[in-house]
C-alpha cells in the first residue's frame, strides 16, 4: 500500500472537552499502573476525577499514582491486588469506597501477553491469560457491580483487534479478549435497566506499549496505517473521556476500535 498522503493528529482533549466534565468522579483502573491503561487513568484524571489503580507491583503502582496525582492535580492512590483473587479485589474497592466514596468508572484493564504458537503453548499457559484477561474481568465487575450501579456509572473494558482475525501466536490473548467483548455485551444489556452503561476499547498497534513491541513481530513489516501512523496512548484517552461522558449517554455495548483502521484494511502484501 503506498504511504499515506495524510496523518491525523492527535486530538488534544483540554481543547475538546471541559476540564471539569469529571469532578467529583472516581475511576477504580485495573492495570492502571503502566501503558494503555495509565494513560486512560491520566485522561480521565485531567478532566476531575480522582482514581484507584489496581495492579500487582506495588512499588510500580506507587510510583504510577504519585506522577498521575502531580500531573493532573487530582488524586489517585495505589491499590495492590491480583485480578486473578477475588478477595484481593474486594480489599481494593473496600480501600477506594475507604479514600473516596464512591465508584463512578470502572476500566478493566489488567491483562497478559506473550508470544507462543498453539502447539507450543501449554495448559497452564493458556489458562493463566485466561484467567488474567477474562475472569479478572468478570472478578473486577463483581467487586464493583453494586457501587457502579449506586453511582449509576460506566464500565469500559480494554479488548483488542487481535482476535477479529487471527492472530499468529495469539491464541490464548484471542480467546480471552473475546470473552471480554462478550461479557461487556451482556453487562450493557443487563446493567442498562440499572442505569449501568458498559462498553469496550479495542486498542490497535498504540506505539510505544509493551503490547506492540511484542507483537510488531507478527505483524507485518509495514504495518499500514489509513491514518498515516500508529496509534497514540491520547488516541485512546479521547475514546476513555467520551465514553464515561454524558456524550456517551445513550451509547452502551458497543466495541470500539481504536486503530487508525487498521483492522478494516484488507492489502496484497
Ligand atoms: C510460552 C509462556 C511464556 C512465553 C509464560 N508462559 N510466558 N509460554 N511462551 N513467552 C507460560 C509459563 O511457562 C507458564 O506455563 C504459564 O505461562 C504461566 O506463567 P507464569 O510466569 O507462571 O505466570 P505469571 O507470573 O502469572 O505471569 C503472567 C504472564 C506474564 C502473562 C505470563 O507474562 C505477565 O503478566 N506479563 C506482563 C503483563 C503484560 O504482558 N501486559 C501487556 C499486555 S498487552 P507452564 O506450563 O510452564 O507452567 C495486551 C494487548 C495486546 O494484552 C494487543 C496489543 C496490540
Amino acid at each position: 500500500m503506498a504511504p499515506s498522503a495524510y496523518i491525523a493528529p492527535v486530538g488534544d482533549s483540554a481543547l475538546i472537552f471541559r476540564d471539569d466534565i469529571f469532578k467529583g468522579k472516581v475511576l477504580f483502573c485495573t492495570g492502571g499502573g503502566s501503558g494503555i491503561c495509565r494513560a486512560m487513568t491520566e485522561a480521565v484524571m485531567r478532566h476531575g476525577a480522582n482514581a484507584a489503580i489496581v495492579g500487582r507491583k506495588l512499588d510500580r503502582l506507587t510510583q504510577a499514582a504519585k506522577e498521575l496525582s502531580e500531573a493532573t492535580g487530582q488524586v489517585c492512590i495505589p491499590t495492590q491486588a491480583d485480578v486473578r483473587q477475588p478477595k484481593a479485589l474486594q480489599e481494593a474497592v473496600s480501600k477506594t469506597i475507604e479514600k473516596f466514596g464512591r465508584i463512578d468508572f470502572v476500566i478493566c484493564g489488567a491483562a497478559g501477553n506473550f508470544l507462543a504458537p498453539i502447539s507450543g503453548l501449554s495448559e497452564n499457559a493458556f489458562r493463566t491469560v485466561m484467567e488474567i484477561d477474562t475472569i479478572g474481568t468478570y472478578n473486577t465487575i463483581k467487586a464493583t457491580l453494586a457501587h457502579v450501579r449506586a453511582s449509576k456509572g460506566s464500565y469500559i473494558m480494554t479488548s483488542a483487534t487481535l482476535h477479529y482475525n487471527g492472530t499468529p501466536y495469539q491464541a490464548h490473548v484471542s480467546a480471552a479478549k473475546a470473552g471480554v467483548d462478550a461479557l461487556s455485551n451482556v453487562l450493557a444489556v443487563e446493567e442498562g435497566p440499572h442505569g449501568v452503561r458498559s462498553n469496550v476499547i479495542s486498542p490497535g498497534p498504540i506505539a510505544n506499549t509493551e503490547g506492540a513491541a511484542r507483537l510488531a513481530s507478527v505483524a507485518g513489516k509495514d504495518s499500514p496505517y489509513p491514518l498515516g501512523r500508529p496509534g497514540d496512548v491520547r488516541d485512546v484517552g479521547n475514546a476513555t473521556i467520551f465514553l464515561f461522558s454524558d456524550a456517551a449517554s445513550f451509547v452502551t455495548g458497543q466495541i470500539l476500535a481504536v486503530d487508525g483502521g487498521s483492522e478494516h484494511l484488507r492489502t496484497t502484501q
